[in-house]
């Protein structure tokens, strides 16, 4: 059972990250062998497939590497200069499971997986800067609204800067914060329909997560860390900057449910700004319960949305299509009634294609 949970994972690794996939596949062989990982999952046999143990394993092991803990081991491993030699691989695990088994044990009970996308920023930069023009136009203003945004499921709030990213579109083409210490290539086809020039004004943002990561503290930002898959670089680079940009400016996620914190911020009026409700990948951990009361909540809001203090709903999430899943960034506006399905891309973010059109 458990090992074909590892053999699961393993596949929805394969093609963007062998070395996770080796990794897993080994290990579920040593647990169907009672091997050692055996000793290192003990309590977890019975876990759900949606808690991923699988990860959280690769996870905990990939915390050693980054620890400078595991030096045999960092030898396959990316993101500390190594390079993964797979024939080789789990003979240099198995010495780091046997000496660490009990410290990997307790770090696996411990930790849900916890990752923090920041390419998602890409189409949320796009995604508010039509939802800025397109409540500017409803209201006769000739100039984009500012913008208070807030997340549900912000994790460690490394979504919450899409204002403070340098975005390359062109050789000589850059937008957002061309100065930003974060360049991102958001490797878009088509534009959002909005003038990209134009500086996105956020003016408050704020966060909420069920479990927030504080990456003001080392601990946050291994734990962080450790989930990125060790041989996605370019990931790893992306989170370096994010992780830098967030140093610089610490924005608050609040530790609570998302309908809880939506209410009490939604019962301010914000005159002249346009409130963004913004979420990605959260939806699918979001119990019924939550998401019952969390669009009461924001039909609520709906209801006295005006003109002058517009309000709007922008998500990037999974939907299921006939030939499995795809990411849609849905945008919602109150009381222009704009509902548009603005583009799609992959599950990070990037890379993203802009194909607007009417959300019925
Ligand atoms: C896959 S992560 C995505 C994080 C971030 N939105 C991103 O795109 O990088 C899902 C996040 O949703 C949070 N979460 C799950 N259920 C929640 C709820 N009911 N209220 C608030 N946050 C929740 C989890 O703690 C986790 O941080």
């Amino acid at each position: 059972m458990l090992a074909q949970l590892f053999i699961d994972a393993a596949k929805s690794c394969e093609g963007s990250s062998p070395l996770t996939e080796a990794l897993l596949l080994e290990a579920a062989a040593d647990l169907r062998a009672g091997g050692v990982t055996t000793r290192v999952m003990a309590g977890h046999e019975r876990d759900r497939k949606g808690t991923m143990p699988a990860l959280r394993f690769a996870s905990a092991l990939h915390r050693l590497v980054l620890e400078g803990r595991a030096p045999g081991l960092a030898k396959h491993y990316p993101t500390v200069g190594g390079s993964p030699h797979l024939p080789t691989l789990w003979d240099a695990v198995l010495p780091v499971l046997h000496e660490h088994a009990d410290e990997l044990r307790a770090r696996i009970g411990a930790s849900v997986v916890q990752t923090n996308e920041p390419g998602r920023s890409a189409p949320l930069f796009g995604g508010l800067q039509v939802a800025a023009h397109a409540a500017a136009e409803a209201a006769g203003r000739s100039t984009p609204f500012p913008v208070r945004l807030l997340e549900i499921g912000a994790s460690a709030g490394l979504n919450l800067h899409p204002d403070r990213i340098a975005y390359r579109l062109g050789a000589d083409e850059v937008v957002g914060d061309p100065a930003s210490p974060f360049g991102l290539d958001p490797r878009w086809t088509g534009r959002p329909s909005a003038d990209l020039t134009r500086p996105l004004r956020i003016v408050e943002r704020e966060g909420c997560d069920l479990n927030p990561v504080d990456v003001s503290t080392e601990d946050g930002r291994l734990a962080l860390s450790s989930f990125v898959w060790a041989d996605q670089l370019d990931r790893w680079e992306r989170l370096r900057s994010a992780l830098e940009l967030a140093a610089l400016h610490p924005a608050p996620v609040r530790r609570t449910t998302g309908p809880h914190w939506l209410a009490e911020r939604l019962a301010d009026r914000a005159p002249d700004v346009l409130t963004v409700v913004w979420h990605s990948v959260v939806w699918q951990y979001v119990s019924p319960a939550d998401r019952a009361e969390g669009r009461a909540i924001l039909a609520d809001a709906v209801a006295r949305a005006t003109p002058g203090a517009p309000l709007a709903l922008l998500v990037y999430e999974p939907r299921r299509t006939h030939t499995g899943y795809e990411f849609h960034l849905l945008l919602k506006t109150w009381p222009a009634g704009v509902s548009l399905r603005l583009g799609s891309g992959s599950g990070h973010g990037i890379p993203f294609t802009w194909e607007q059109q009417e959300w019925l």
